[in-house]
Order: C-alpha cells, then sequence, then structure tokens
C-alpha cells in the first residue's frame, strides 16, 4: 500500500514534472505531516531504525560537556549560549544539562535545543523544561541573543540528514538524477542540473570521477555553515557525523555513491519504498564544510575521528566509569555492558571511526584541554593554526 507521503510526491511530479532527489528526501522526511521525522521522534535504538552515539551511552554527551566547560572557560564570559541543532529527542542536552547542574556550572548558560520536527519539540520541551534558560525552538533562526552569540553551536548527526542532490558522472560531465513516474512507478532518470547546482559541481575542483560514477551534492550544508558563522561574534562550532574528506568521499569504488535508506536496522537502497517511513541519508563531505564557514569567519580549528576526540577529552571519565561502573539496577550498567559501549563509540571499526569531530573557532583559540589530539585538518586541505 501507498503512504501518504508516496501519495503527495506522485501528485506534485504529475503537476509540475520530474523532481530532484533533495526536493523527494525532503517531503520524504520532513513534509509536516507525513515526513518520516515530523511523524514522530527519530526512531533511533534498539526498537528504531538505527542508533545514533546518544543511545550507545550518556558517556558521550558527559565527555562533551567537559569539552564544552573547557570551551566557556576559554572564552572568560559571564554569558554562554549553547544552541543544539538537530536535537531530537534530547538526550544529549538532558545528560549534559544534568552533568552542568550536579556540578554547579548552570550560571550565565543559556541554551537553545533547535529541531524542526514537532514531534521532537514535543519531547524536548517535556525533558528539558526542568532547566533554567533552555529554550526549545523549531529553526535557528528563532534564537534571539543580543550583540551576537558568544558561545557554541553543536550538532550530531545533522548534515548526514540534510537532503540531498544525486549526480552521475557522463562523458559530457555531470547530469543530476531526477525522480519521475514510468506507468505510475516512481523511477530515477538522468537530466540536466537543477537550477543554481553548477555552481556546486565546479566546487568540486579537480577530484576525477570515473564514468557511471554518482556521487551526493548538498548545496544546503554549506549556506547552513555560512549562516551558522555570521550569527556568532566568537565561539566554536562543533560538528560530529559520518563522512570523509573530499578525496575519499568520491572514490571511484563508491560507485552508487554514499547514500542509504535505514529501516528496522537494515541499511538498503529501496529508496522508492516505504516512503515517509524510512530514513535516508548520505555521508559528509568534511573538506567542503570545513571551507564553508571561512567566508563568515570561521576558522577551520581541529578535525579528528569521534573515538579519538571521546578517548582524548574524555580519558580521566572513562577511567574513572571503567574503575566504578554505575552498576546495581541500572540498564547496560555493569562493567561489562559499560566497557562494550565505550567500545562502541571509540573503536575504529564500530563508531570511532565512521564518526569525525569537526571544530570550527571563530574569534578565539581552542582550549588547553583539546591540545595533543593529532589533528588531521591537512586531509581537509586546511592550515593547522
Ligand atoms: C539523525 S537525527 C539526529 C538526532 C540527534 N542529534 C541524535 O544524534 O540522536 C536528525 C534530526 O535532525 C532534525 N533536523 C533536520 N533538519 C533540521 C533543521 N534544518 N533544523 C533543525 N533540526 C533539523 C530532524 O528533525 C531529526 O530530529
Amino acid at each position: 500500500m501507498k503512504t501518504k507521503a508516496a501519495e503527495l510526491i506522485e501528485q506534485e511530479i504529475k503537476r509540475r514534472g520530474p523532481m530532484t532527489f533533495a526536493r523527494f528526501i525532503d517531503l520524504a522526511l520532513y513534509h509536516p505531516t507525513y515526513g518520516y521525522y515530523s511523524r514522530s521522534v527519530a526512531r533511533r535504538g534498539r526498537s528504531g531504525d538505527y542508533f545514533t552515539s546518544l543511545q550507545v551511552s550518556p558517556l558521550f554527551a558527559s565527555i562533551f560537556a567537559d569539552a564544552l566547560s573547557a570551551m566557556r572557560d576559554q572564552m572568560d564570559s559571564d554569558h554562554f549560549h549553547l544552541i543544539e541543532v538537530a536535537s531530537g529527542g534530547g538526550e544529549f542536552l538532558e545528560t549534559l544539562l544534568g552533568l552542568l547542574e550536579r556540578e554547579k556550572k548552570l550560571k550565565g548558560l543559556h541554551v537553545w535545543a533547535v529541531d524542526k520536527s514537532r514531534a521532537a519539540r514535543d519531547l524536548l520541551f517535556r525533558r528539558l523544561s526542568r532547566f533554567p534558560k533552555t529554550h526549545v525552538v523549531s529553526s535557528i533562526d528563532e534564537v534571539e541573543t543580543v550583540g551576537g552569540l558568544e558561545g557554541c553551536i553543536f550538532s550530531n548527526e545533522f548534515f548526514d540528514a540534510i537532503p540531498f542532490h544525486r549526480l552521475v558522472y557522463t562523458a559530457s560531465g555531470f547530469r543530476e538524477l531526477w525522480v519521475s513516474l514510468k506507468e505510475g512507478e516512481m523511477v530515477e532518470e538522468a537530466g540536466p542540473l537543477s537550477e543554481g547546482l553548477q555552481g556546486s559541481v565546479d566546487a568540486l575542483g579537480a577530484v576525477s570521477f570515473v564514468k557511471g560514477q554518482q556521487i551526493e551534492l548538498r548545496p544546503e550544508a554549506e549556506s547552513t555553515m555560512a549562516q551558522w558563522g555570521s550569527l556568532i561574534n566568537r565561539g566554536f562550532v562543533v560538528t560530529v557525523d559520518y563522512g570523509y574528506p573530499r578525496e575519499e568521499l568520491f572514490r571511484p569504488d563508491r560507485l552508487k555513491g554514499t547514500w542509504f535508506c535505514y529501516r528496522k536496522h537494515e541499511a538498503h537502497e529501496r529508496i522508492f519504498e516505504a516512503i515517509g517511513d524510512q530514513d535516508i541519508t548520505a555521508h559528509v563531505d568534511f573538506t567542503r564544510l570545513a571551507r564553508a564557514g571561512l567566508p563568515s569567519g570561521l576558522q577551520p580549528a581541529l578535525f579528528c575521528s569521534q573515538g579519538v576526540f571521546l578517548s582524548h577529552v574524555g580519558r580521566e571519565r572513562i577511567e574513572r566509569v571503567l574503575a566504578n561502573p554505575p552498576g546495581g539496577t541500572l540498564p547496560g550498567g555493569n562493567l561489562k555492558d559499560v566497557s562494550s559501549s565505550i567500545q562502541q563509540l571509540i573503536h575504529p571499526e564500530a563508531m570511532g571511526e565512521k564518526f569525525w569531530t569537526l571544530i570550527h573557532a571563530k574569534g578565539i583559540k581552542l582550549p588547553d584541554l583539546f591540545a595533543g589530539i593529532p589533528n588531521r585538518l591537512r586531509r581537509l586541505g586546511c592550515q593547522l593554526s
């Protein structure tokens, strides 16, 4: 049976002709009523469609709480703004703010949880309302700061959730893949680039492609990073996501690109199935993201794997938890469970090297806590400062 989202997409194609995959994914994930992320809070965890680091262990948010405190000390200002974009179910902020509350570090902290999904915002209100100066909004445009933002914009798995265009390399250069209808069924077909996409193709620079190679492009990721840069007066942007430096992302052996659909923990390519009832995602081009903030003053400052970041910044915290696991009746609280969730976050073959941490800074240096982290910025073609 066709989903409501599928019916809407078909109607639009009948009315206006073939649509880009960016438009298709936007409707499938974010249609205000029938989109995957609008119908319910991101379905993560064992009973959902996929895991993010936040369901693996509260250590992820706890270590970022330490990182945030170090950034705040570095800023040495009475007021610090923390904006989490794509807060989903709110696990990150709930853990982080709970910890800072216990450490009596909430004073002067202003927090915004941003999520475009109504269902997510309802849950965020419930989970975060006990914390002072914490707001839940649908867009970063609603964040109000007087005299520019001083603080940090954080996101985990936000950029991979931005809709993307799909392209194929041919003898005459790149063509875009469009969603069309054939005998009443959705099909993909190659056509000219949609309006405005040529600039994104030109910016690929000297990467070489093989005929038939498919790639994804997300111009919205760059404009978003540039917008964040212009919002920040002084501070940091911390991005955690899966992806690669450009040369690796567009390796010719990734002939079909990196996109996938996720449903009930199965990764598959049946993109025209269960529309609005499954996630659709693709890896992030960290080279592009690193440079996207430059015009608005965001300087790429650190790029390392999630595993390296967590194990450096969180070394003491991890040692403490392993020496004294929460235990008792807490689910996952015994030593075996705790060490396996740490492995899951940090081990290169689990999430440790699949996910990367990119930090931009504007008008401020990185805190000393991050000194000694092997910095892979050169892999993104950026200078180490
Ligand atoms: C993959 S989930 C990640 C949720 C959470 N950060 C985590 O790691 O579990 C992506 C989230 O991004 C939200 N989202 C997508 N585009 C957004 C936008 N432009 N502004 C705010 N939230 C957005 C979706 O509603 C969804 O909750």
